[in-house]
């Protein structure tokens, strides 16, 4: 069975999003320092690019949960199924869902009973998802939702008063500061019942230079991927960037874990953004993503500040990485 869930109210969302998309980016060039939401990254060309920057040698965080999902996926299950009770599994931003795949085959194999819910903003990335996933594991059942999470994760519950398992994969909680990950998680219980479990994926503190070098690759990936934010903003927004004006740069603070990207304006120069002008100063800044690292203290900090209780942590063979399993006190 393969679901895609409301065609006609996905176009709906299409237009409404596309006015929240001009307003956040409105709002946030008004800011100081000047700011944009990574979360817009991922049109069809930025969902390319991170399947590119994936694949870089330099980007090893894909590599560390995959080894995990791959190679301890039976300790996976015992955290997430014990016991045969149904159940559905959510996972938020599940993208091209190359790693969750190895446990999804590992479930069904064990006649596991659940529902497989991919939740992403990108409907291009879900389409991908469902069409692969409809091959590999034909006897999947799948309910893709696209949108927000908290909206579709408020849609799942309603759907079915099953046990819930939520994935949270890739340090997708890094693009978050601290508090907003607090809130986050927060709002995660809410939505959650007694029992229920939540899998988080989080990039751990290492050596500095290992983490800037993933995030600012020489062969200009990451740069690109940046940089096609302005050019989507040109194209649904009726914007005017001038791309070669704008200049990619990273930081990584080992002692915050902040990875942080900016976009640098290489000259005084007036951009139009719908009906508005925006203006830039030469060596003026852009922030465009946080990517933060976490020592084992502040996991710990984070899931008692929330009122989640750890039951297992996994890590990679390199203990670059931890799926951090948490369960609803
Ligand atoms: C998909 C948000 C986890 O922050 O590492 C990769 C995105 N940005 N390279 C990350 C990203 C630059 C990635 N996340």
């Amino acid at each position: 069975m393969n679901v895609q869930l409301d065609t006609d109210a996905h176009t709906q969302n299409h237009v409404i999003n596309s006015d929240k998309f001009q307003a956040d980016v409105l709002e946030g060039l008004k800011n100081t320092p000047k700011k944009l939401s990574s979360k817009y990254f991922y049109d069809k060309t930025g969902d390319r690019l991170f399947q590119e920057i994936m694949a870089m040698p330099e980007y090893y965080l894909t590599k560390c949960e995959l080894d995990i999902f791959k190679n301890k996926t039976e300790k996976l299950t015992d955290f997430i199924a014990s016991g045969n009770e149904a159940f559905d599994l959510i996972e938020l931003g599940a993208g091209d869902a190359m790693k969750s795949t190895y446990l999804l085959q590992y479930l069904v194999e064990q006649g596991g009973d659940f529902t497989y819910m991919p939740i992403d903003i990108s409907g291009n990335i879900l389409s991908v998802l469902n069409e692969k996933l409809s091959v590999k594991i034909p006897k999947l059942e799948i309910v893709s939702l696209e949108g927000d999470y908290f909206e579709m994760l408020h849609k799942a519950a309603a759907m079915s008063s099953r046990k819930k398992v939520v994935l949270f994969l890739g340090s997708n909680i890094g693009n978050m500061n601290t508090d907003e990950a607090e809130n986050f998680c927060i709002e995660l219980k809410k939505n959650l019942n007694s029992g229920d479990v939540v899998l988080v994926g989080f990039d751990l503190k290492k050596n500095p230079h290992t983490i800037l070098n993933a995030y600012n690759d020489q062969t200009g990936i990451t740069a690109a991927f940046n940089l096609n934010l302005l050019t989507r903003i040109n194209r649904e927004l009726n914007a005017n960037f001038e791309i070669k004006n704008f200049q990619h740069f990273q930081t990584y603070d080992p002692v915050s874990g902040a990875c942080r990207s900016y976009l640098v304006s290489l000259k005084d120069q007036n951009v139009k953004i719908s009906d508005e002008f925006v203006e830039f100063k030469e060596n003026e800044l852009i922030d465009m993503e946080v990517s933060h690292k976490f020592s084992e203290t502040d996991i710990i900090k984070l899931a008692e500040k929330s009122g989640f209780k750890i039951i297992g942590q996994i890590k990679d063979s390199k203990n670059w990485y931890v799926d951090s399993i948490w369960q609803v006190i």
